[in-house]
């Protein structure tokens, strides 16, 4: 049984991982800066630590004594330097094996988007001589929901992907890569590029929403400068984090997220969750 420390435990990878570690028998403890959501944890069989890595002197003396990290965080403007403060307090607190969650965008080349800090934490912890394993999953199945609700209302979707396509991936699966380097030999030094079995478009998803719903989906893509305007005003998401989006869209656009690898299945030795699973299993939430 190994004891594991996870960050992000309440957030999408985060949470999937931790449930699957405790469902193997091992010791998990979770990050969270939420009282209400570490109570839950504890019903989940997880040890809530409550804190927030942006204050490690109040932190990081609870983040010893673990044999491996799931090393995650937030997007943020300071996500780089945020991590690798942690890498530099967890290396301080001992020698735990770290598992990275990174994206696929740091490993083009040059990085783009949000994969220029995640490239540069990358780095810092290949040079922090520590053991360690980096996930560069691509875009997040999960992240069609940010989109649920106007195909709900609208019956569209609104990205400046063009016909660009990319092959997203379960956050599940990626949680069961991370489980597997978390636990089992072997991982150490290695890069694994995490994405589903197929690339799709978003004229893809449409196509498959429209089946789906019985009423027709539609997808527009506007030029990328029309994007970076009205997207901080139709997510309500902050300008800097929409840049960042419409950045990766534009790469994907350009064909920049094709790639299918084999490194879900390599990993776990199950074949990754397809985009119609997905899309078949959260129906309800594109639904009015
Ligand atoms: N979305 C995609 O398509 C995609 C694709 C590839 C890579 N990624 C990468 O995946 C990462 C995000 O993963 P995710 O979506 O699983 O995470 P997430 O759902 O955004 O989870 C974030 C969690 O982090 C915790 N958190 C935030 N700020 C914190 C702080 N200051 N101190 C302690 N905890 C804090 C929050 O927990 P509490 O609120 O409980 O404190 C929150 O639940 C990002 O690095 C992103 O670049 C995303």
């Amino acid at each position: 049984m190994a004891r594991i420390l996870v960050f992000t435990a309440t957030g999408q990878v985060g949470s999937a991982l931790c449930d699957e570690l405790v469902s193997q028998g091992h010791q998990v403890a979770g990050i969270t800066r939420n009282e209400a959501a570490a109570g839950r944890m504890i019903q989940r069989g997880i040890t809530p630590i409550v804190g927030d890595i942006r204050n490690l002197d109040q932190l990081g003396p609870k983040l010893g004594g673990f044999d491996s990290v799931f090393l995650a965080s937030s997007d943020a403007r300071d996500q780089d330097k945020a991590e690798m403060a942690l890498i530099e307090c967890l290396r301080a607190g001992g020698l735990p094996h770290m598992v990275k969650l990174s994206a696929q965008s740091a490993g083009l080349s040059p990085p783009v988007s949000f994969g220029i800090q995640h490239r540069a934490v990358e780095d810092a912890l290949k040079h922090s001589g520590l053991s360690y394993t980096i996930l560069r999953p691509t875009f997040f199945q999960q992240s069609l929901l940010l989109m649920s609700g106007d195909v709900a209302k609208s019956k569209a979707i609104t990205a400046p992907m063009g016909k660009g396509r990319t092959a997203m991936v379960d956050v599940r699966d990626i949680a069961a890569v991370a489980a597997r380097c978390l636990i089992d030999e072997g991982h150490a030094g290695k890069t694994y590029t995490l994405t589903g079995p197929a690339a799709h478009g978003f004229a893809d998803v449409t196509e498959k929403l429209t089946h789906l719903l019985g009423a027709k989906v539609s997808y527009s893509s506007p030029p990328a400068p029309l994007a970076r305007l009205v997207m901080p005003i139709l997510t309500g998401m902050p300008r800097w984090k929409t840049s960042l989006l419409v950045d990766l869209m534009v790469a994907i656009r350009n064909g920049a997220q094709e790639k299918v690898t084999n490194d879900v299945m390599d990993v776990t030795g199950d074949a990754p969750r397809t985009l119609d699973a997905f899309l078949k299993e959260h129906l309800p939430s594109f639904q009015p």
